[in-house]
């Protein structure tokens, strides 16, 4: 009987070590920066485990400052997925723009350490900002691409939003860029339509913005990034809402001022044609009321998702007349949509028209850059591409008053790589 107690004490003992050992957190995406500011950064990460982690950071790897978690969210997983998810996030506050940090995050219930660096841009730098959007993420291939062809490291990576699906990101922060890239997000609808609305927006962590529809402004080096409001569908902007836009293009002093918002002012892909609520066709009131106030204060560039296609208009007004000093608006979601007409307006169209086995898919980036800025967009294979793969499919240029001549011209002709066999 005693041996048999002994036993039982001894495989208690066992199953409670082998238990404590499982419950070690874990860092399961991440890390990722977020909310960038000219004086300060997030740095988040996802875990198994709430409120694991700090950070360590400092000009050089030695850091020397400690941060502690300031936010931490249950992120909402797939129906019948049974495993935890936390999104937690420390920010770092006065910061300088130019120098280079070097950061680690570790300690206090995670296992293991992962490290990352970052800088912020200076002001009267040029500056090079990369997109993605819906589930077109950015990859650390297409990352290398265009820094290369650029020849600067990247400041920003504006997201047009619908990045979460049934309780997931379309991407893990898994890719090494986010360790180093920050992200700023536009709400949209698949955020919106969420239930447990919060839970998966932690890249949302923004200083400043509105509560409501979490729109807000990012001055970051050169650039001044706005970045909604969230509008469903066809619907139109409402007066307040224009007033805030308007605030904040008039409220710059920054040459450079871009905005981004998830659905799309003028497509000729499948949501031209209205799914959801009125009649009206998605994004046509909205250009109605918001393009005099881009024109008005030489906002250049609009860039949308919401359409899975790479769609560029010319320089055009609120009615699609071509004019060097209109705005371009610009979808950079390459995927899934069929080009369902063919509007005067628009320069460039590749959607599945074009690429009907959806081979391929894109990078697209803003570089200002002085006076001038440039947008380009290159096509890649999707299954192993190789830097030697990236075709120029799309290009255009532009000074803070007018577009150039290159912007009235079609884009380049591109053809989709073809299926090696
Ligand atoms: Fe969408």
């Amino acid at each position: 009987m005693k041996v048999k107690i002994t036993l039982t004490a001894l495989l208690v003992l066992l199953l409670s070590v082998m238990t404590v050992e499982a419950s070690g957190a874990e860092i399961v995406g991440g890390p990722y920066l977020c909310n960038p500011r000219m004086d300060g950064m997030t740095v988040g990460w996802v875990a198994d485990t709430a409120n694991a982690g700090q950070v360590d950071y400092g000009k050089t790897k030695a850091y020397g400052n400690k941060a502690v978690v300031t936010l931490c969210d249950r992120i909402v997983q797939k129906p019948k997925v049974k495993t935890q998810r936390f999104a937690c996030r420390v920010r770092l506050r006065k910061l300088v723009p130019g120098v280079t940090y070097y950061y680690k995050v570790s300690g206090k219930g995670l296992s293991g350490q992962k490290e990352g660096q970052f800088r912020i841009p200076k002001r009267d730098e040029p500056h090079l900002t990369v997109f993605q959007t819906d589930d077109c993420a950015l990859t650390d291939l297409g990352l290398r691409f265009v820094e290369k062809k650029v020849g600067r490291a990247a400041d920003l990576l504006v997201d047009g939003g619908d990045t979460v699906q049934r309780g997931r990101d379309y991407y893990d922060f898994k890719a090494q860029l986010y360790r180093r890239l920050p992200l700023v997000v536009a709400k949209s609808n698949h955020e919106h339509d969420w239930p447990d609305k919060q839970a998966n927006l932690h890249h949302f962590d923004y200083e400043n913005c509105t509560a409501e529809n979490l729109e807000h402004v990012i001055d970051y080096g050169a650039v001044r990034w706005i970045l909604g409001p969230y509008v469903r569908y066809s619907d139109n902007f409402t007066q307040k809402q224009l007033t805030w836009i308007e605030e904040q293009l008039k409220s710059t002093e920054r040459k450079w001022k871009f905005y981004a918002c998830h659905h799309i002012f003028f497509s000729d892909g499948y949501h031209a044609d209205l799914r959801w609520g009125t009649k009206a066709g998605e994004g046509k009131a909205r250009r109605q009321s918001v393009w005099p106030l881009f024109m008005k204060y030489d906002m250049r560039l609009a860039v949308n998702g919401h359409d899975h296609a790479y769609q560029r208009t010319f320089p055009i007004d609120k009615d699609g007349n071509k004019t060097l000093r209109g705005t371009v608006n610009l979808d950079v979601a390459i995927g899934g949509s069929i080009q369902r007409r063919q509007s005067p307006w628009m320069a460039r169209f590749i959607g599945r028209g074009k690429d009907k086995d959806k081979r391929i898919t894109g990078v697209t980036y803003l570089y200002v850059s002085g006076e001038k800025a440039t947008v380009e967009f290159y096509t890649y294979p999707k299954k192993d591409p190789k830097l030697e793969d990236f075709k120029l499919a799309d290009r255009f240029t532009f000074s803070t008053k007018n577009f150039h001549q290159d912007a009235m011209a079609p884009g380049p002709s591109n053809k989709a790589p073809r299926k090696t066999k």
